[in-house]
């Protein structure tokens, strides 16, 4: 890791460090569960958003130096963003039970990405049924209580749609341009 990654990283900690300070300062204006996982996802859904472009399609597709394939270990390619996306999201789940998060799909290539709690599963279709609109909810695991956000995850691209629906691994094959394919997941432990 260079030092400018990990600054990004620092930095992406850094909010959530302080969100999650505000956050149980709850009565004296703190922020609610909810500012918190908005703030959580601006900054996944934007360091994703700069690798699919300032990295993967600048060096794969404008510059043709180096391709990006589920197989990049294999193929000394680059990883696909959602990849990336879900690495970090294991990295930061064995650093803290502060707070949890995963891009998942009703229809996913890779079945660790599919729903696990009726929460999950009911906010994934929510989000397919009102474009344009996140799903807040409340769900009790085991014994304790979590606020559970769900954030559409779009077909920005007809790539998106194409590489999705030309898949080995895909249980759908009609994902078409602006479809919202799936969803960022953030749940937050909501304390006694
Ligand atoms: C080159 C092929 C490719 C492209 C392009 C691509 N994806 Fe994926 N996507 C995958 C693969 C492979 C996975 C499974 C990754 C993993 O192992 O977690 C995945 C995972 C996902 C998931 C999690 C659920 C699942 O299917 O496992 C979502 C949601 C998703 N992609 C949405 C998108 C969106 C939105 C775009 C465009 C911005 C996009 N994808 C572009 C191949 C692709």
């Amino acid at each position: 890791m260079n030092i400018r990654s990990t600054k990004a990283k620092g930095a992406a900690l850094t909010l959530a460090a302080i969100a999650l300070t505000a956050c149980t300062d709850s009565g004296k204006g703190g922020i609610s569960p909810q500012d918190l996982t908005d703030m959580l996802h601006l900054v996944m859904e934007s360091d994703r958003a700069v690798y699919t472009k300032q990295v993967v399609n600048r060096l794969a597709k404008d510059e043709q130096v180096i391709k990006a394939s589920e197989h990049f270990m294999d193929e000394k390619a680059l990883p696909l963003p959602a990849q990336m996306f879900r690495f970090g999201a294991e990295t930061v789940a064995g650093k803290t039970d502060k707070f949890s998060y995963s891009l998942q799909s009703l229809w996913p290539i890779n079945k660790q990405n599919a729903p696990r709690t009726d929460l999950e599963k009911t906010g994934l279709k929510f989000v397919v049924d009102n474009p344009g609109q996140n799903f807040y909810g409340e769900e009790t695991l085991g014994d304790v209580k979590y606020f559970t956000a769900v954030y559409a995850d779009v077909a920005v691209a007809p790539v998106c749609a194409s590489c999705h629906n030309e898949h080995k691994d895909t249980p759908r094959k009609d994902f078409k341009i602006g479809d919202v394919m799936g969803g960022v997941v953030i749940r937050v432990p909501m304390g006694s």
